[in-house]
């Protein structure tokens, strides 16, 4: 089906057939996954690996997340543990990211891992990206397809709003279902939430069935991509807002102010898991929009709340 960008494609046989070629060559693609959009390259390839920092922008310090069709493809590159085979056999493939340690002979390019011991691996879910993976001879790294400090693209065109035409293929796969990247989580000791996500702290100690440490460690950046800075509109944010100071875009919960200028609604019904799939939609609309600031109201800090949270202070960080 044609559209109105030069690098936007709809999944179909043939078009997976020249993604994989390209990747096959050290190409980078745009791909869709229920999270967010990626910027995919082959992690064996030091070449693949080094366009991906370059095309965002990204600091060598902070580690990319290698992704794979399932846990035998892993096997290689990882050491694996108890509480790992639990959290995969509950949760994947899904929106959950895991820390572990790298095995020395991985083919994983160390560049990926930002020179670390550890590796970050996760198991997509996504009609597009799963026949993909599972016809490739190695893995993806793939951070989400923004330029440093953007908020994630959670659709093709917001891809292409990032990168323009300096990737070959983005794939579209419709809006990404959760539309917020995936809870992270360090199971190298004793297991830590280090990037909150759909997935809850409550979910994952149930199935592991411990009480989670917090992360307040603040010495150690345990995770070198939660800096401060990140996830930002390009526009100030003010978070915990209550009265609209009649100008700024303001983002609400409910429907208390729906048709009026100005006031933006992450869900009319209130639900946390809508208002998180529509949080960096919202900011590009906003954007796009003119608004030179958003306010947002208090947004409670539970369930999927925590990882809007999460998101919404790093955003207000200037
Ligand atoms: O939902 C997602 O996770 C998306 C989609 C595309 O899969 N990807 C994504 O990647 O959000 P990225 O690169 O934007 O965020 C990866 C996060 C960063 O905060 C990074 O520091 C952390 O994972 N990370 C990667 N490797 C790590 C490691 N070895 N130890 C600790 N943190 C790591
Ligand atoms: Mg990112």
């Amino acid at each position: 089906m044609k559209n109105s960008y030069p690098n936007i494609f709809i999944f179909n046989k043939k078009i997976l057939k020249k993604v994989i070629i390209s990747l096959n060559k050290s190409g980078v693609a745009g791909l869709p996954t229920e999270t967010v959009y990626g910027l995919g390259g082959n992690a064996y390839s030091k070449k693949s690996v080094e366009k991906i920092f370059k095309l965002k922008g990204r600091s060598r310090s902070n580690p990319l997340i290698i992704h794979y069709y399932n846990l035998d493809n892993a096997i290689k590159d990882i050491s694996i543990n108890k509480n790992l085979i639990k959290l995969y056999n509950h949760f994947c493939p899904g929106p959950i990211t895991f820390i572990l340690k790298r095995k020395e002979n991985s083919k994983v390019q160390p560049m990926a891992c930002a020179n670390l011991d550890s590796i970050a691996i996760r198991f997509p879910k996504h009609k597009v990206i799963r026949p993909l993976l599972k016809k490739i001879k190695f893995p993806l790294a793939m951070p989400s397809a923004n330029k440093t400090s953007n908020v994630s693209p959670v659709k093709a065109s917001d891809v292409f709003e990032e990168f323009k035409s300096k990737v070959k293929y983005i794939l579209d796969g419709g809006n990404s279902k959760i539309g917020i990247e995936s809870t992270v989580i360090d199971l190298t000791g004793s297991p830590q939430i280090l990037r909150p996500g759909i997935i809850s702290k409550k979910e994952i100690e149930k199935v592991l069935k411990l009480k989670l440490k917090n992360n307040n460690n603040k010495k150690v950046i345990r995770s070198p991509g939660m800096m401060k800075k990140h996830y930002s509109p390009g526009i100030p944010v003010r978070i915990n807002q209550s009265k609209h100071d009649k100008k700024s875009a303001f983002i609400y919960l409910g429907k208390k102010y729906c048709n009026k200028k100005d006031f933006f609604s992450l869900s009319n019904d209130s639900n946390l898991k809508e208002a998180a799939s529509n949080l960096y939609k919202t900011f590009r609309d906003i954007k796009k929009k003119g608004y030179k600031k958003i306010q947002i109201t208090k947004i409670p800090n539970s369930g999927c709340g925590i990882a809007i949270n999460d998101r919404i202070k790093r955003a207000s960080k200037t």
